[in-house]
C-alpha cells in the first residue's frame, strides 16, 4: 500500500525522503510525489510510474530544503495519475496519507458547497481541505487536526505540514502504520521502519486516533483530543543492509536462497539441540493452553496456507481441533467462539487490515490471541495477547518466501510444543522432530544446489495453457501456494487442488496442454498421490513432479521429475515448496516481468 516518509533536520530532505522511498518500493505503488519547504512556500513535485520518473523530475528542478514529505501511492480512490499522486497541496498545507476516508463522499459534497476547488479525485486531497480551513482560523496545525481528526471515518494515516509553521511535521493515524524514528536533532516519520533504518533504531509507533507533533528532535503525543500521552520506544535489530539485495538480481530471490540461514533463525529461539527437546515461549506464562478446546487460526494469502498447513501439524501431533480462515471472511461472518478457543493470527507484516479486524474482533469476544508475525512491533504483533515471531528478516519481495518458510518451521514447534504440554509428544517423537528440524538447514541448501533443474523446468513450463498443482495432507497447502506464486509473479492461471479431490472436477480439465506438477514426497499420503497422478498422466497430463530422491517410479511417471531430500513428513512441504518458488520465479523473470513488485499488488495490505 502507499508508502509514507517525512524528514526534518540538517541533511537535505530530498536526498532523505528519495532513500527512504526507495526502500518502500516493495510494497508495490503506481505514482510517487514530495514536497520540500524551499523557503517560504512548499516546492511539490510528482510523477506517476516508478521512482525513477520522480527522480528524473526532480533532477530538472533546481531547490533545496530540510523540512519535507514523500509519498508513493497505491490508488485506491481515483486512477493512477500525476494529478492523484500526493502531497496534496491546499494554501500552504501539504499531505500525504495512506488508507481509505470511508466518508468521503459526505465531506467532498460538504467542501464543494463551501466553494472549494478540489484538484484531484482523491480522497486525500479533502483531508488537505479541511486542515486548511482548519489552520486558516487556529493558526496552529496540531490544533487544526484535533478538530479535522474526529470528522474523518475510515483506515487511515496522514503526515501534514504547514508552511507558516517550517519547524514540525504532524503525524496521525487510525488504522495503517505511522511510526516516528527517533533521532538527535533530526526527525523522520515513516510508514515502514525499513524507510528509517539507516538514521536510527528507535522508533514510536504511533497507535490509533494518537497524534505526534515531531519538531526537529523532540517528539510530543498526544490523543485525538489533544492529551498528551506517554508512549514507548522500540528497539528494532533489523540492519539497514538486510533490507538490501546484496547481489542477487531481485530481492525474491535472495530471500528464496535465506531460507536455510532465516529457518535457522526461526527455529533458535525454540529448539534446543543438546537436550534434544522444543520449548516455546509468548510471553504468557500463565496462560494454561491444555484447557484450549479449540484453535482457530486466522491469515490472509500466503500466510493463510500456513495457517492450512498448521492445522496438519496441530490435529495431527497435539490432536486439538483446528479451524481455519480467510481473515476477510472471519470478520464479517459472525463466527461463533467460546473462551475456550484459542485465536491464533499468522501475518508477515503484521499489518495486513483483514487479520487485524479479526484479531480485534476475538478480543471483543473476550478470546485469548497468540500473534505469529515477522515484523516486531508491528500493530497485529502489538494487538494480540501473546506472540511469537517467524524471525525470518526483513522480507521485501512481495511475493512471500522465506516468511512462508519459517512460518511452517515455528508451526512445527507450536504443534510440538502443544503435543507436549498435553502430554501427547513420547520422547521418541521429540527426538525425531528435533532431529528434523535441525537436519532442515542443511537440506534446505541441498534443494537451493538443484536450482538449475528448477529454472530449466520453469521454462518449459512457458508452453502450457494452465497449470494444475496438486498434493495431499501437508502438501496440499503446498499445491495452493506453489499456483499462488505462479499466479502472483507468471501472470498465469493456475489452480492448487487436493490431489484427492480431481476426480469432482479438475479431471475433466485435463489435456496434453494442461501442466500437472505434483507433489508427492515420500509419506504416508504417497501411495494415493501417485493414483492421482497416473489419472492424469492418462489423460494427457504433462507431469512435473516433486518427490524424494531416488524415488525412479515417479521418475518415470513424470516428464521433468524434481527431487528433494528424504525428510520427515512435516518437514518435506518445507522443501518441497522451495522448487515452487525457484519455477515460478523463473518463469516470471524470463517473461519480463517485475518480479519483486508484481502489478497491482503490494506488500502489507493495509485496506481491506
Ligand atoms: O503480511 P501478511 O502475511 O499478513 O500478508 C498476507 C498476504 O497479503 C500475503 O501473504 C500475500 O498473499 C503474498 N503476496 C503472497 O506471496
Amino acid at each position: 500500500m502507499c508508502g509514507i516518509v517525512g524528514y526534518f533536520g540538517p541533511l537535505e530532505a530530498k536526498k532523505v525522503i528519495l532513500e527512504g522511498l526507495r526502500k518502500l518500493e516493495y510494497r508495490g505503488y503506481d505514482s510517487a510525489g514530495v514536497s520540500i519547504l524551499d523557503g517560504p512556500h512548499f516546492k511539490r513535485v510528482r510523477a506517476e510510474g516508478k521512482l525513477k520518473y520522480l527522480e528524473s523530475r526532480l533532477a530538472e528542478e533546481n531547490f533545496s530544503g530540510h523540512l519535507g514529505i514523500g509519498h508513493t501511492r497505491w490508488a485506491t480512490h481515483g486512477a493512477p495519475s500525476e494529478r492523484n499522486a500526493h502531497p496534496h497541496e491546499v494554501r500552504g498545507v501539504s499531505l500525504v496519507h495512506n488508507g481509505i476516508i470511508e466518508n468521503y463522499l459526505e465531506i467532498r459534497e460538504a467542501l464543494i458547497e463551501q466553494g472549494a476547488e478540489l484538484t484531484s479525485d482523491t480522497d486525500s486531497e479533502l483531508v488537505a481541505h479541511l486542515i486548511a480551513d482548519e489552520v486558516e482560523r487556529e493558526k496552529d496545525l496540531l490544533a487544526a487536526v484535533i478538530k479535522v481528526l474526529p470528522r474523518l471515518r475510515g483506515a487511515f494515516s496522514i503526515l501534514v505540514v504547514w508552511e507558516r509553521q517550517p519547524d514540525r511535521l504532524i503525524a496521525f493515524k487510525d488504522g495503517p502504520p505511522l511510526i516516528v524514528g527517533l533521532c538527535e536533532g533530526q526527525a523522520l516519520v515513516v510508514s515502514d521502519v525499513q524507510a528509517g533504518l539507516a538514521y536510527t533504531k528507535r522508533f514510536v509507533y504511533l497507535g490509533d486516533r494518537e497524534i505526534a507533533e515531531v519538531l526537529r528532535g523532540p517528539v510530543r503525543f498526544f490523543s485525538a483530543e489533544g492529551k498528551p500521552i506517554e508512549k514507548t520506544i522500540t528497539e528494532v535489530k533489523w540492519s539497514s543492509e538486510a533490507a538490501e539485495k546484496q547481489g542477487f538480481s531481485h530481492y525474491m530471490l535472495k530471500e528464496i536462497y535465506e531460507q536455510p540461514k532465516a529457518v535457522s533463525q526461526a527455529l533458535s529461539p525454540h529448539l534446543h539441540i543438546e537436550k534434544s527437546e522444543i520449548s516455546m515461549d509468548w510471553g504468557q506464562q500463565d496462560w494454561d493452553l491444555t484447557k484450549v478446546q479449540r484453535i482457530l487460526m486466522v491469515a490472509c494469502g500466503t500466510s493463510y496456507y500456513a495457517a492450512l498447513t498448521g492445522k496438519y501439524y496441530i490435529e495431527k501431533l497435539a490432536r486439538i481441533p483446528v479451524d481455519v480462515d480467510l481473515a476477510s471472511e472471519f470478520r464479517y461472518r459472525e463466527p461463533v467462539l467460546s473462551p475456550t478457543d484459542l485465536v491464533v493470527t499468522i501475518s508477515q507484516s503484521g499489518e495486513t487490515a483483514d487479520t487485524l479486524a479479526a484479531l480485534r474482533l476475538a478480543k471483543q469476544q473476550h478470546v485469548k490471541v497468540l500473534s505469529l508475525c515477522n515484523v516486531k512491533g508491528s500493530t497485529i504483533d502489538r494487538s494480540a495477547d501473546g506472540h511469537f515471531y517467524m524471525n525470518a528478516g526483513p522480507e521485501i519481495g512481495v511475493a512471500s518466501t522465506k516468511a512462508f518458510t519459517c512460518t511452517l518451521s515455528v508451526l512445527v514447534c507450536f504443534s510440538a510444543h502443544l503435543a507436549k504440554e498435553r502430554g501427547r509428544l513420547p520422547k521418541y517423537l521429540e527426538n525425531e522432530i528435533v532431529r528434523a528440524l535441525t537436519e532442515l538447514p542443511g537440506q534446505l541448501e541441498l534443494v537451493l544446489s538443484f536450482d538449475k533443474y528448477f529454472s530449466e523446468a520453469a521454462i518449459e513450463l512457458k508452453n502450457h495453457r494452465g497449470f494444475l498443482f496438486m498434493g495431499r495432507g501437508v502438501n496440499y497447502p503446498m499445491a495452493l501456494e506453489g499456483a499462488l506464486k505462479l499466479k502472483e509473479l507468471a501472470y498465469l492461471h493456475a489452480e492448487g487442488y487436493a490431489a484427492g479431490e480431481m476426480k469432482h472436477g479438475p479431471l475433466a480439465l485435463i489435456d496434453r496442454h494442461m501442466a500437472i506438477v505434483m507433489l508427492a514426497p515420500a509419506d504416508e499420503w504417497y501411495e494415493k498421490t501417485i493414483s492421482n497422478l497416473e489419472e492424469a498422466k492418462a489423460r494427457g497430463g504433462q507431469i512435473i513432479s516433486i518427490g524424494t530422491v531416488g524415488d525412479e517410479k515417479l521418475r518415470q511417471l513424470s516428464q521433468r521429475f524434481l527431487a528433494i531430500p528424504r525428510a520427515h513428513w512435516a518437514v518435506n512441504p518445507i522443501l518441497s515448496v522451495v522448487p515452487l518458488q525457484l519455477m515460478a520465479f523463473h518463469l516470471a523473470d524470463s517473461l519480463g516481468h517485475d518480479v519483486d513488485q508484481p502489478r497491482n499488488l503490494a506488500k502489507s495490505v493495509t485496506v481491506e
